[in-house]
């Protein structure tokens, strides 16, 4: 009887090293940066009289205070909204202050309705010096519409920042306060991201069971394999100063949903300060819920993240231009 025992265990510790060593090979095999290459129509953006200009580069040196970066899929409905709100925060503060300079980048993820339409309105409206749209021929996942968004953005500070609208846009004078505070280097190397941590007691109370099961369960496998010392990884309101956007997002690889986790990882690996700054939250009605699959898609690519780079087929990259 206990032979028996023995053998199955031993069967259990062979099975398992096998799986191990499968998705090892699995994970080395199917490891690629996020595609950083443009499609034409992707180079350039539209002025208020439809004339085409090419977007700057983030290699070049920052020529305004402050870039908004919205990624937007589908969002006809809900970021005009939202953008009306920025417009007025950003349009108020530079009657107040004149030096602060700002753009707003939205950047249509392949859209199927007319996010684009809607966005060029504003465009039309302030100009193309304030409002710029990157139309992606194709849907990168929210990773990759924020990815090309900073690296054709000019500001010296680059938030990103949903376009459904959850988090009230004053709130970034909070941000750009924690960012300052934790900024102390010559390098001027530091993150701030929005956090909801603080209100994560109240969402449990609305949620179902299995959603509040499965967002633990996102909560521990970011901090067991990749990100610990922040408690809210995934909100969509992050500011970074330009040298730290540039070296975080020059190593990026994940385009889809975890890529917040992975920019985090990263920025801790290159020892980049990070703020955790609580912000106002609001549950917007037609919130994309996370689908089941992606939930599990998630799971996969922190597990992912953990191991590419410690098995090397992820690598931290140094700065390099791209077109
Ligand atoms: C990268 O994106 C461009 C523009 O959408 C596309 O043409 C190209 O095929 C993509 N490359 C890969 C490897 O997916």
């Amino acid at each position: 009887m206990m032979d028996f025992i023995c053998e199955i265990i031993q069967v259990l510790v062979a099975l398992a090293a096998l799986g191990f060593i499968v998705v090892l090979v699995v994970a080395h095999l199917t490891a690629g940066m996020a595609n950083v290459s443009r499609h034409e129509k992707e180079k350039s953006f539209l002025t208020a009289t439809g004339e085409k200009r090419p977007f700057p580069s983030l290699h070049d040196p920052h020529s305004r205070e402050l870039s908004v970066v919205i990624p937007a899929y589908n969002e006809e409905l809900r970021m005009p909204v939202m953008l009306d709100e920025a417009m007025e925060y950003l349009e108020t503060r530079q009657k107040k202050t004149p030096s602060f300079t700002y753009e707003v980048i939205v950047v249509d993820d392949g859209s199927r309705d007319r996010t684009t339409e809607i966005a060029l309105e504003y465009t039309k409206k302030y100009s193309a010096d304030k409002v710029r749209v990157l139309t992606l021929v194709k849907n990168r996942g929210k990773g990759g519409a924020v990815l090309m968004g900073t690296l054709s953005s000019r500001g010296k500070l680059i938030l990103m920042a949903d376009a459904d609208g959850a988090t009230k846009f004053s709130d970034i004078e909070k941000v750009e306060a924690g960012l300052k505070d934790v900024n102390s280097g010559p390098e001027n190397m530091a993150i701030a991201c929005g956090s909801r941590a603080h209100l994560e007691k109240e969402s449990v109370a609305q949620r179902s069971v299995l959603r509040t099961f499965l967002m633990y369960g996102f909560h521990f496998l970011v901090w067991f394999f990749c990100v610990r010392g922040i408690r809210d990884t995934q909100c969509g309101f992050k500011l970074f100063t330009r040298e730290a956007a540039l070296k975080t997002f020059s190593s990026l690889h994940i385009e889809r949903w975890a890529f917040d986790v992975e920019l985090l990882y990263i920025a801790q690996c290159f020892k980049i300060p990070i703020a955790e700054v609580a912000v106002t939250w609001n549950e917007i009605e037609g919130s994309k819920l996370v689908p089941f699959w992606s939930w599990l898609q998630m799971g996969r690519d922190l597990i992912f993240i953990c191991l590419r780079y410690f098995t090397g087929a992820w690598k931290l990259q140094s700065p390099q231009k791209t077109d």
